[in-house]
């Protein structure tokens, strides 16, 4: 079934959508660009006379109730962004059968977040990995989850699936509830159908050259992706924490800078792959370094120096945090010229202003080869903050909601959370 063909009028929808935004400590949103993303199939149902009943999750609660990260904090948002007056909030999610009962046409509830609840992610809490308690569990939570997914599934006549930053896990909203809709009333939502299709637009047709960036402080959470793109793209950029693993990789000295030890190897195997492929890989020559950052509260402490260093000589007291001058500059020409550009994750620690230059040159650089023509994907909450920060939401081509979603979609891997809804 299709979300254009599908008869709402009369019907009651439960719709899996990703409002894991970002809060302030005052748990107001400081980035709505998920909200806003979920909102042409939020307005469409309500609009063809159904009602809506919405469920996402929030941060990683790990199965236990936490007010911090409770969906209550952002229902007048959705109410507002709705244009709805109210929207009903079910404060328990696998006990709303009386208030998903009670909901009229035209009206609005949100479950609390899914993850209280650990059938949601289906993982056994509580027993060690590898112990023969573990398989046991295993297998007794896979059932609870299919009771916790077929009680969500009995409050509504259809399931739209629309969450697209969470389409690569399995879990019990995103994938096992399909399992209790026949085919005639599941279906996408928009924002899944034009992710889909963004996601193709870079890979089905490549226009070249092909520069990807990858930032962000780990190796080994990216290595999949950036493996993959080795044989797609014509030119890397590795910026971010990574930095630092390749220069320790080689010898370099990095100071207090973040660093996998444990992937020096795989630094140097990257290299060789991208020389292989023909791949010009790009890394940061030099760095902003301080001797006193806060990463709590996104600040430098008082009395801390900063200074630029090459990336392979970081005095010992310093660390490394943004890309520095030299390093801005081969980021901006690596990324002239090109007519299919990727971003996922910053080139330093962009949150605070003393460490966005390197964030904010190749996001000045994308927008600029975008004007020229380029099409330009974007994902990752942090490299969405900064196009946020530095106005650029409409110089890009597309933003995606998708933060590890998206990399596996551009990896090839058939998410889940599609797969359950098509086959
Ligand atoms: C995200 O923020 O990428 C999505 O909401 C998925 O969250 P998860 O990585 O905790 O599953």
């Amino acid at each position: 079934m299709t979300i254009n063909d599908y008869k709402f009028a009369g019907k009651k929808a439960i719709v899996r959508v990703d409002f894991n935004v970002p809060l302030n400590e005052n748990g107001v949103i400081t980035d709505d660009t998920r909200i806003r993303g979920a909102l042409p199939t939020l307005k469409h149902i309500l609009d063809e006379g159904g009602a809506l009943i919405i469920m996402s999750h929030m941060g990683k609660p790990k199965g236990k109730v936490n007010p911090k990260l409770s969906l209550g904090q952002i229902k007048d948002a959705v109410a507002k962004a709705l244009g709805v007056e109210e929207v009903k909030f079910a404060p328990d999610c696998a006990k709303a059968q009386e208030a998903a009962a009670a909901l009229k046409m035209g009206e609005v509830l949100l479950l609390e977040n899914l993850r209280y609840y650990p059938e949601e992610e289906g993982k056994p809490v509580g027993v060690e990995k590898g112990t023969p308690e573990f398989d046991e569990a295993k297998k007794a939570m896979k059932e609870s989850q299919k009771e916790f997914a077929k009680t969500l599934a009995s409050y509504a006549d259809c399931y739209v699936m629309d969450a697209f930053g969470t389409a690569h896990r399995k879990h019990a909203s995103t994938a096992v509830i399909a399992d209790y809709f026949d085919a005639d009333n599941k279906m996408l939502g928009y924002l899944m159908e034009k992710e889909v299709a963004a996601v193709d637009a870079v890979l089905g047709d490549i226009k070249r050259p092909f520069v990807a960036i990858m930032g962000g402080s780990k190796v080994s959470s990216k290595i999949g992706i950036i493996q993959n793109l080795l044989g797609k793209v014509d030119k890397l950029i590795l910026c971010g924490g990574m930095t630092y693993t390749f220069s320790k990789a080689h010898g370099g000295e990095i100071g207090q800078s973040i660093v996998e030890l444990d992937k020096l190897d795989v630094a140097l195997d990257v290299e060789k792959t991208a020389k292989e492929n023909g791949v010009e890989l790009v890394l940061g020559v030099d760095s902003v370094c301080c001797t006193g950052y806060d990463f709590g509260t996104f600040s430098v402490k008082e009395g801390a120096k900063i200074e630029v260093f090459p990336s392979d000589a970081i005095p010992a007291e310093y660390e490394g945090l943004d890309a520095g001058p030299e390093s801005r500059e081969n980021f901006a020409k690596a990324i002239e010229g090109a007519k299919t550009i990727l971003w996922n994750g910053p080139a330093g620690c962009f949150e605070c202003d003393d460490f966005t230059a390197g964030s904010k040159a190749i996001g000045d650089a994308i927008a600029k080869a975008t004007a020229e023509g380029a099409f330009s994907l974007i994902g990752g909450g942090d490299s969405v903050a900064c196009c946020t920060k530095f106005g650029l939401t409409d110089k890009v081509s597309y933003i995606s909601t998708g933060g590890g979603a998206l990399l596996e979609a551009i990896e090839g891997k058939v998410l889940p959370g599609v797969a359950a809804i098509k086959g």
